[in-house]
């Protein structure tokens, strides 16, 4: 029986490889090239090959390379000597004086393509710092490639702007994924490791094709079973899942049980400052690193939603997070110390208390007391993932604390994978983010990269969308947003039309109806999602728990109160200086006077920074009422035009990403209007104003 399960688990991977080609080879199709002008011209520059250097990742920065050209062009290039090769792979050690490239102009994942032409046979090199350099060198042609780009005299010199390039995946032992959308883990199976690595190795290609390095590979949530990764019984499969990532330049990474001293330990405390408990910690590392010698480190949610963590032994979260890098130290491994920190029975009817504060407020004062190996990892907003809300104001707030920027690629909040919701104009926007830490100019993405405090370690970091669906994103557009949150963590600076455009070519080929189509889809999602769901940056009005579906007075934990303070009067949050929770104060001076006013506020937020009279006029001239009805009446019109635009693409894409896609945007369209009419309904009800253009409510 078990065989009978294995065998069949076994092939799944394979079967999707076969059966659902398209879907499953998401942005790395390498279709045959069908243009003979282009295809002749290819194959005339990659006729030979060499590589120099031996390493693992340059093993597979080769065979990512050979296997794209067989699949694009047909043909495999032949060895020639590095002076006569049309290709050359090579890293600032062996490259020798076969070409000058100035390394002083490359970070450690930096690398340049240049092609020369002063030789008998043009040649290209393709030369990184080091090796992984080389591996993103690799990815970069291929991508010009498969986008049919002119590839006769290149002049490419590339650094990814962060440091860390992370995604952290949220999956259980038992094989579930906390808020996945698109099937089961692919790392584990009924709380064994899965049998399936040929699928993690799909997933290291995937992530590191758009400059990913880093993977935690649990979720943050550490139940009992998880407990064990770090111990003798799984640290041999975790071995063996980091050597996958491993040869695609990706460290691996676990999320660690704050009290595993007690789960699995033997001792009665988790208390950071007991020397019991830090010797534990440091044999643990030991342990760890004798299997994973590049192991990445640990990383923690702690005193977070029934999470253990260092606040039980009146401690604070430097000591916790100091302790384990203190134990990490000699390996140089690192800590990721979560700041989605809050109570979360706390009651709302209490003003005086304010869910965004939390991280500042338990953060802030601790700035310089943390190790230089832990880096806090602050999520983008003050809540949690809201289809909009505030900038985290703790970054920036702490100069001497490395940072680092947590977003959410899965969309719990943004339509499970079921709506479209591209995320990259709102990533976009938190990184264009200025604040004002030291003057203009300073903005999030400034402080990520590390660069306006010279953190030591920083970078981006991201929930993961995937799951063991053949498309991987369920959604098949969905895995725009894997693909975009990748290259914006290598390059912030990236336009999203670009990014966009880029994914699309890849994706589904250069067809230029099919590129304007997709396109214009996806940039206005978020705007559409926004307009049907929650307005002026409230958020929450979803069904407690699992976060689907609307639910104007949803709220967690059973506790009192609600997100938004709509009575009969007015809706919204204050959280001002001068009346509300003093939120706006947490930023520096211009953006808590920009947020503070309510002249100011920009209305997208208005009712996250206030609480105001439905009637209450915004910039565009109409009320907030007349803008909660006229926008969800929009959304609904707009998700329906998204059915439309993708219908005129029907013979231009494959058929099966087509009924996906087509599938998943009817469902979305019929449950916009589910949304529109409880919202609208709820907020007639509650205020008793009547929609200016009688359109029909409930
Ligand atoms: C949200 C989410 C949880 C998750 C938590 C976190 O609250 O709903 O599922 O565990 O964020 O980021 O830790």
């Amino acid at each position: 029986m078990n065989s009978t399960i294995e065998t069949n688990s076994k092939n799944s991977t394979d079967m999707f490889k076969v059966e659902h080609k398209d879907s499953y080879a998401a942005w790395l199709q390498y279709k045959n090239i069908d243009n003979s002008a282009l295809s002749n011209e290819y194959k005339h520059l990659w006729g030979s090959l060499n590589v120099l250097g031996n390493s693992l990742i340059l093993e597979t920065a080769k065979k990512e390379l050979l296997s794209a050209i067989s699949s694009m062009l047909g043909i495999e290039p032949a060895f020639a000597e590095p002076t006569q090769a049309n290709l050359v792979l090579a890293t600032k050690d062996s490259l020798g004086d076969l070409v000058d490239v100035d390394f002083d102009q490359l970070n450690d994942d930096g690398y340049v393509i240049k092609t020369v032409t002063s030789r008998e046979e043009k040649q290209i090199f393709l030369v990184g710092k080091r090796d992984s350099g080389v591996l993103y060198a690799v990815f970069h042609l291929l991508r010009l490639m498969q986008s049919r780009n002119n590839l006769q005299q290149l002049d490419i010199l590339e650094n990814p702007k962060n440091q860390l390039r992370m995604l952290n995946q949220w999956d259980n032992m038992d094989g579930s994924i906390e808020r996945g959308y698109a099937g089961n883990s692919i790392f584990y199976k009924d709380n064994q490791f899965s049998d399936e690595l040929n699928r993690i190795e799909d997933y290291a290609r995937l992530l590191s094709s758009v400059g990913i390095n880093g993977i935690a590979i649990n979720n943050v949530n550490v139940h009992k079973v998880e407990t064990n990764l770090i111990t003798s019984i799984l640290l041999p499969k975790v071995a063996e899942v980091a050597a996958i990532f491993r040869a695609y330049g990706i460290t691996t990474f676990l999320s660690v049980n704050y009290a595993s001293t007690i789960t699995i330990g033997n001792l009665s405390t988790a208390d950071p400052l007991d020397p019991e408990v830090r010797q534990w910690w440091k044999e643990k590392a030991e342990e760890i690193y004798s299997y994973i010698p590049d192991f990445g480190g640990f990383l923690v949610k702690a005193d977070s939603e029934h999470r253990p963590g260092p606040f039980t032994y009146g401690r604070n979260h430097a000591d916790g997070a100091n302790m384990l890098a203190e134990a990490l130290q000699p390996f140089n491994g690192i800590v990721l110390w979560r700041c989605f920190v809050y109570n979360c029975l706390q009651d709302w009817r209490d003003r005086s208390t304010d869910r965004a504060r939390a991280a500042y407020d338990h953060f802030k004062p601790l700035d310089g007391q943390f190790h230089s190996n832990v880096i806090l990892q602050i999520k983008n907003g003050p809540m949690d993932f809201q289809v909009r809300e505030g900038v985290s104001p703790l970054f920036g707030a702490m100069e001497k604390t490395n940072q680092m920027l947590e977003f959410q690629v899965t969309q719990e909040y943004t339509g499970q994978q079921r709506h479209l919701c591209y995320l990259v104009p709102q990533w976009k926007e938190v990184l264009d983010f200025d604040t004002y830490a030291k003057g203009e100019g300073s903005e999030v993405k400034r402080v990520v990269d590390g660069s306006l405090f010279q953190y030591k370690y920083s970078g981006i970091t991201a929930v993961s969308n995937i799951g063991n669906d053949y498309n991987w994103t369920g959604h098949t557009l969905a895995q725009a947003n894997l693909y975009g949150f990748g290259r914006l963590t290598w390059n912030p600076d990236l336009a999203a039309e670009d990014i966009t455009d880029e994914w699309i070519g890849q994706t589904f080929g250069s067809d230029e109806l099919v590129k304007e189509t997709v396109s214009k889809m996806l940039l206005k999602s978020w705007s559409i999602y926004e307009k049907y769901t929650s307005p002026l940056g409230v958020g929450w009005m979803v069904n407690p728990h699992h976060h689907y579906g609307p639910n104007v007075d949803g709220y967690e934990y059973d506790v009192w109160g609600t997100y938004h303070f709509a009575d009969w009067k007015g809706i919204g949050v204050d959280r001002t200086v001068k009346t509300g929770t003093g939120y706006t104060s947490q930023y520096f001076k211009e953006n808590t006077d920009r947020f503070e006013s309510i002249e100011t506020c920009p209305d997208e937020l208005l009712l996250f920074f206030h609480h105001v009279p439905y009637t209450h006029k915004l910039k565009s001239g109409v009320t907030v009422i007349q803008h909660i009805y006229n926008t969800h009446f929009e959304g609904v019109e707009e998700a329906e035009g998204l059915v439309e635009s993708w219908l005129q693409l029907k013979d231009k894409i494959d058929q099966e990403r087509f009924e996906d896609s087509l599938n998943r945007l009817q469902e979305q369209a019929k449950h916009s209007k589910e949304w529109r009419d409880i919202i609208n309904t709820y907020f007639y009800r509650k205020s008793g104003i009547k929609d200016e253009l009688n359109r029909k409510i409930y």
